[in-house]
């Protein structure tokens, strides 16, 4: 197939990587993807967000699958541009897209499908937003409605200080107070052709820059797959993606697509696994980054397969989709600065001899090639991935290879999958 990659981080390098492992030759290209995709793709220079350049580069390139990695191009339309034209696409429509791009939005469909969520409040005032605090109680949860790249969430005991997060949003629109959910978090995808989902395995991500948790949230500092704590609360991991299928993913599904607006993509559940059971803090209509580095790399199953059929409707045919027994686990390697100001123009070294030790690939982010050189141009600059038969071998050559990596003032978490080992 002739398949086109839309984004340029880590998740469409291991989108890529994972057409590239499949045992059928694909010529893939990628829009605008950054130094490590240029070694496994054709780049194009073309806006990706532009629904009319993506549409008739698609047609002219007689590309047969389109993947939409960021959700930048799911809320300008593009997926719309293309389904019009009739080119498959694997990712929603700008209407359906909403279930991320609006918390309001996705709160009315979980409402209306019946999902377990965290109760909330939708305040429009400050007089609203104490009302609501008093409410819930602390821990405080204050959600800006729409997307703000991983800055519109605070959790705080600080009641002062949620109100002070509101206020900053309530300018823009209304803001979400939320109650507080305690337990682990798991990230689990699901493809959907808009009638029938398919689940992959579960992640985790670690969301806060600093290790054990510290520090600011970020778009995410390293993950691992899969969740053997899950089998110890439900018995096994198949029982658990089973339970959240059936309660969270197919409702949803069969709601949007009974409300006109069927979702084709990746709908990617974020969860909350509480004493009273899972429940949702948030859907994205995307591939999660940076979980899909950990979860791709154990599929068995051809992905293009997948989603091909997702684009095309005819996912009830495809089986669900295998997972290795192998583990993995990606350290995210970010600037200087990162999240608040990161330091571009770096250099960034060793990096043959990180992907040298067993096991280990990289998977670029914010990489560009400058004669001849690799250098870093923003905050998370690559995550290095590695596969082991345990968490310990994984981790051991997860760190291993992040050791060999040189880039002035880079930050890592060294504690990733820690907790399984
Ligand atoms: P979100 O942008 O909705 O994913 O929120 C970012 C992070 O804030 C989540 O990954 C959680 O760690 C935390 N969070 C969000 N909502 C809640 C909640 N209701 N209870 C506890 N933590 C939450
Ligand atoms: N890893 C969190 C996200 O992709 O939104």
């Amino acid at each position: 197939m002739r398949i086109l990659v839309l984004g340029s981080g880590a998740r469409e390098h291991a989108i890529i990587l994972a057409l590239r492992d499949e045992a059928a030759h694909h010529e893939v290209f990628a829009a605008p993807g950054n130094a490590g995709i240029g070694r496994d793709a054709t780049l194009l220079e073309i806006d990706p967000d532009d629904p009319v350049a993506v549409a008739d580069y698609a047609i002219s390139g007689s590309i047969d699958l389109v993947i939409i990695g960021p959700e930048a191009p799911l809320v300008a339309g593009v997926a719309d541009a293309l389904r019009e034209r009739a080119i498959p696409v694997f990712g929603p429509g700008k209407a359906a897209a909403q279930l991320e791009g609006s918390k309001a939005f996705a709160k009315r469909v979980m409402d209306a499908a019946g999902v377990p969520t965290g109760r909330a409040v939708h305040a429009h005032s400050r007089a609203e937003v104490e009302a609501a605090l008093d409410e819930l109680g602390a821990p405080h949860v204050v959600k800006a409605d729409g997307l703000a790249a991983g800055k519109g969430v605070i959790v705080t005991t600080d009641r002062d200080a949620a109100l002070a997060h509101a206020e900053t949003y309530l300018p823009t629109g209304p803001v979400l107070v939320e109650e507080f959910l305690a337990g682990p978090e798991v990230s689990l995808f699901f493809l959907s052709d808009g009638d029938t989902v398919r689940p992959l395995s579960p992640a985790q991500d670690y969301k806060r820059l600093g290790d054990g948790d510290a520090g600011p949230n970020t778009g995410g500092m390293g993950a691992y797959s899969p969740l053997p704590w899950l089998d110890e609360r439900f018995g096994s991991e198949t029982a658990f993606v089973d339970l959240v299928t059936r309660e969270v993913a197919e409702p949803v599904i069969r709601q949007l697509d009974a409300e006109g607006t069927p979702f084709i993509g990746l709908l990617y559940a974020g969860l909350i696994v509480t004493e009273q059971g899972v429940k949702v803090i948030e859907f994205n209509a995307r591939f999660g980054d940076p979980e899909t580095q950990v979860v791709l790399p154990r599929l068995v199953d051809p992905l293009s397969e997948l989603l091909l059929a997702a684009a095309t409707g005819t996912l009830e045919d495809a089986p669900r989709p295998r997972f290795a027994d192998t583990v993995a686990v990606t350290v995210v390697l970010a600037s200087e600065g990162y999240p608040q100001a990161p330091i571009a123009g770096r250099p960034l070294g060793g990096l043959d001899a990180a992907a040298a030790v067993e096991g280990v690939h990289l998977a670029h982010a914010a990489t560009a090639e400058r004669d001849g050189a690799i250098e870093a141009t923003g905050g998370r600059v690559l995550n290095v991935v590695a596969r082991g038969s345990s968490f310990r071998e994984a981790r051991e050559r997860a760190y291993r290879a992040v050791g060999e990596i040189t880039l002035e003032g880079g930050q890592h978490r060294t504690d990733i999958a820690d907790r399984v080992v």
